[in-house]
C-alpha cells in the first residue's frame, strides 16, 4: 500500500475524490482514506500545514496501515535557479532549514538520532516520479533538495539564505518532517512539489493565485506514476 500525504485540502482532494472502494477513518484528528487509485492500493491523508501535523500524520499512518512507500505531494516555493511557478520538483532529499543546534555542534540542520542533515528520498521511487514527470509534463522538472520549516517563506533574503545554507530548490512546510518520521521507521519516502511562488516578497500574492493549479500538477503526476511505483 502507498501512503499519500498532503498538507492542504487542495493538495489531496483530487486524489481522495477518485479513490475506489473508499473507506475513511479518523486517527489523531486526521482522516485517512483507503482505497485504490489507478488500480493501486493507497491511503490518503490531509495532515494540515507544518512539521508537527505532518509528523503526527506520518507516524499514525505508518502504525495503522501496511504502507511500503510514503509520498508527500503538494506545492512549494521555488528558490533554486531557474525554478519557476508551475515547475515540478522531485526531491532527492529533504532538510529542515529551521532545525538549528549549530551553537552546540557547528552544523545547521543536523538531525539528532538520524545524525544527518539531508534525509535522502527513495531513489527508485524518485527516479520513477522524475521519468514520469518528464514524460507527461511539458514544464520544467527538477530533481533537488526540498527545505522544510514551520514558516511560510515570503522574503527574498530569507529564501536566498535557505538556498545558500542547504542548496535547496524548493521550500515548504512538511516534507522534511515526513522524511524524518519515515527514516526513523525505515520506510521509503518521496516528495513531489509543484511550484506556486518563489518564497520572495511576492509569495503571499503568488501563493493564493497559483497554489490550486500547481497542486493539481502534482496530483496528475501521481495518478500516472502510481502504477509504476
Ligand atoms: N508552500 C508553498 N509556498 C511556500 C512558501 N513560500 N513557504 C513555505 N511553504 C510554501
Amino acid at each position: 500500500m502507498i501512503g499519500i500525504i498532503g498538507a492542504m485540502p487542495v493538495e489531496v482532494d483530487g486524489l481522495t475524490a477518485i479513490l475506489n472502494e473508499k473507506q475513511g477513518e479518523a486517527v489523531s484528528g486526521i482522516v485517512f482514506y483507503q482505497g485504490k487509485i489507478s488500480g493501486v492500493s493507497c491511503v490518503v491523508a490531509c495532515c494540515g500545514p507544518g512539521k508537527v501535523n505532518a509528523a503526527v500524520c506520518t507516524q499514525a499512518m505508518l502504525m495503522r496501515y501496511p504502507v511500503s512507500l510514503v509520498i508527500n505531494t503538494g506545492v512549494a516555493g521555488g528558490i533554486g535557479p531557474g525554478v519557476r511557478i508551475g515547475d515540478l520538483v522531485v526531491a532527492e532529499g529533504v532538510v529542515q532549514h529551521d532545525f538549528d543546534t549549530s551553537p552546540l555542534d557547528g552544523v545547521k540542520g543536523l538531525l539528532p538520532v538520524l545524525n544527518e542533515v539531508v534525509v535522502p528520498t527513495d531513489q527508485a521511487a524518485s527516479d520513477t516520479l522524475l521519468q514520469c514527470a518528464r514524460r507527461v509534463y511539458d514544464g520544467n522538472v527538477t530533481r533537488g533538495i526540498v527545505a522544510t520549516g514551520d514558516q511560510f517563506i515570503s522574503g527574498g533574503e530569507q529564501a536566498a539564505k535557505i538556498r545558500g545554507d542547504f542548496g535547496a530548490d524548493a521550500c515548504e512546510m512538511e516534507g522534511g518532517s515526513i522524511g524524518q518520521v519515515c527514516a526513523l521507521n525505515k520506510i521509503p519516502f518521496a516528495v513531489i512539489r509543484a511550484i506556486s511562488d518563489h518564497g520572495d516578497d511576492e509569495a503571499s500574492v503568488d501563493f493564493p493565485a497559483f497554489a490550486s493549479q500547481a497542486a493539481q500538477k502534482s496530483i496528475e503526476l501521481l495518478k500516472t506514476a502510481l502504477p509504476l511505483l
